[in-house]
C-alpha cells in the first residue's frame, strides 16, 4: 500500500494533478486526497483549483460537473462504472413531460443528476444550499424539484414552499430506517441524532440537525464533548444517517466523541469502487476522462452559476 501511494504522489506532482474525494469514500482514498468534501464543496474546489488534472473520487455526477465547471482541465474517474441510481432516476423525457403539464413553473434540480438533465432545468442545487436556492425563487412561483422527494420534501417543509415533488430516491439512505434509529437511541438515549435530508421525512423527523456531509462534520464538531460520570469517560455519542464512509472522517476528526451508524446497510456500493490502484492506474493511463457535450455543458453551467451566486 505505501508503495502504491507513494507512485501516486510522484505521479500527481508530475502531472500537476489534484486528487479531490467525497465524504464517502474509502478511508485510504479520503487520506491521500488532496481534498475531501460535500458536493458544494467538491465543486468549488475543482473551480478554484489550478491543477491541470482532477482525479475525481466520487460517483459520476460529481466528475460530470467538475468537467462542466472546469472546461480547461481533464477530470478522469479511476472508475467509470461509479454512477448514483438517484441521478438516473428522471430521463430528460419525463423531465420535459413534467414541465409541459406544469408549464410557467421553474425547475430546481438536486446536483445529483445528468448534465442533460441540469441543462434543462433553471437552478441547480446541493442539500447545503438547497432551502436557501429555493427561498430565492420569488413567492408565487411555481417549482418543480427533482429528482430527490426527500430532500424535496424537507426543503418544502424548511422553506415553507409547496413544490411539485418527483419520485426519485437514494438507495443507500433509503435502507436507514426509523426503527434503526429509535433502537440506537434507546440504547444511547443521550446520543444526537444527525441525519442527511436524503434520508426518509420519518427518519428526519427524530433528528436533531439535518445537514449535508460537511454539515454534519460541522455540527459534530462544534458540539462540546461532555464527562459522562458514570461511565467514567469522556462521552458524546452521535447517531449517523448517511451513507457509512462519513463515520471515517467523523472519527479522525473527533477522537473524543463516539460515532454510530444509523444503519449498517447505510453502504453506497458505487461510491465504495473508487481503489488506491485505480487512482494510481488513472494517473498513469490517464483515464476515463469525463467529457460533457459542450452545448449540454453550457446549459448545465447556467443552472450550477444560478445556484453559486445565490450562495
Ligand atoms: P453531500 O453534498 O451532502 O455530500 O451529498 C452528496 C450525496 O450524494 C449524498 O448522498
Amino acid at each position: 500500500m505505501d508503495e502504491i501511494v507513494t507512485q501516486i504522489n510522484r505521479l500527481r506532482k508530475e502531472r500537476n494533478a489534484i486528487i479531490l474525494a467525497h465524504n464517502y469514500q474509502r478511508p485510504e482514498v479520503q487520506d491521500i486526497a488532496d481534498y475531501v468534501g460535500d458536493s458544494l464543496g467538491l465543486a468549488q474546489t475543482a473551480a478554484k483549483s489550478k491543477a491541470e488534472i482532477i482525479v475525481f473520487c466520487g460517483v459520476h455526477f460529481m466528475a460530470e460537473t467538475a468537467a462542466i465547471i472546469c472546461p480547461d482541465k481533464t477530470v478522469l474517474m479511476p472508475d467509470p462504472h461509479a454512477g448514483c441510481p438517484l441521478a438516473n432516476m428522471i430521463t430528460l423525457r419525463e423531465l420535459r413531460k413534467l414541465k409541459a403539464a406544469h408549464s410557467g413553473a421553474v425547475v430546481v434540480t438536486y446536483i445529483n443528476s445528468s448534465a442533460e438533465i441540469k441543462a434543462e432545468s433553471d437552478y441547480c442545487c446541493t442539500s447545503s444550499n438547497a432551502v436557501k436556492v429555493v427561498q430565492s425563487i420569488p413567492p408565487g412561483q411555481e417549482i418543480i424539484f427533482i429528482p430527490d422527494q426527500h430532500l424535496g420534501s424537507y426543503v418544502q417543509s424548511q422553506a415553507g414552499r409547496p413544490m411539485i415533488l418527483w419520485r426519485g430516491y437514494c438507495p443507500t439512505h433509503q435502507r436507514i430506517l426509523s426503527d434503526d434509529i429509535k433502537k440506537k437511541k434507546s440504547e444511547h438515549p443521550k446520543a444526537l441524532v444527525v441525519v442527511h435530508p436524503e434520508c426518509s421525512s420519518d427518519v428526519v423527523a427524530l433528528a436533531d440537525k439535518v445537514a449535508s456531509t460537511s454539515g454534519i462534520l460541522k455540527y459534530c464538531r462544534e458540539s462540546p464533548a461532555y464527562a459522562e460520570a458514570s461511565a467514567g469517560r469522556p462521552v458524546r455519542e452521535f447517531i449517523i444517517g448517511t451513507e457509512i464512509g462519513l463515520l471515517h472522517r467523523l472519527q479522525k476528526e473527533n477522537s473524543d466523541k463516539v460515532f454510530m451508524a444509523g444503519s449498517d446497510l447505510a453502504d453506497c456500493p458505487n461510491m465504495k469502487l473508487n481503489t488506491l490502484e485505480k487512482i494510481l492506474w488513472s494517473l498513469e493511463d490517464m483515464v476515463y476522462a469525463v467529457k460533457v457535450a459542450p452545448e449540454i455543458a453550457a446549459g448545465a453551467l447556467k443552472s450550477i452559476n444560478r445556484m453559486l451566486t445565490i450562495v
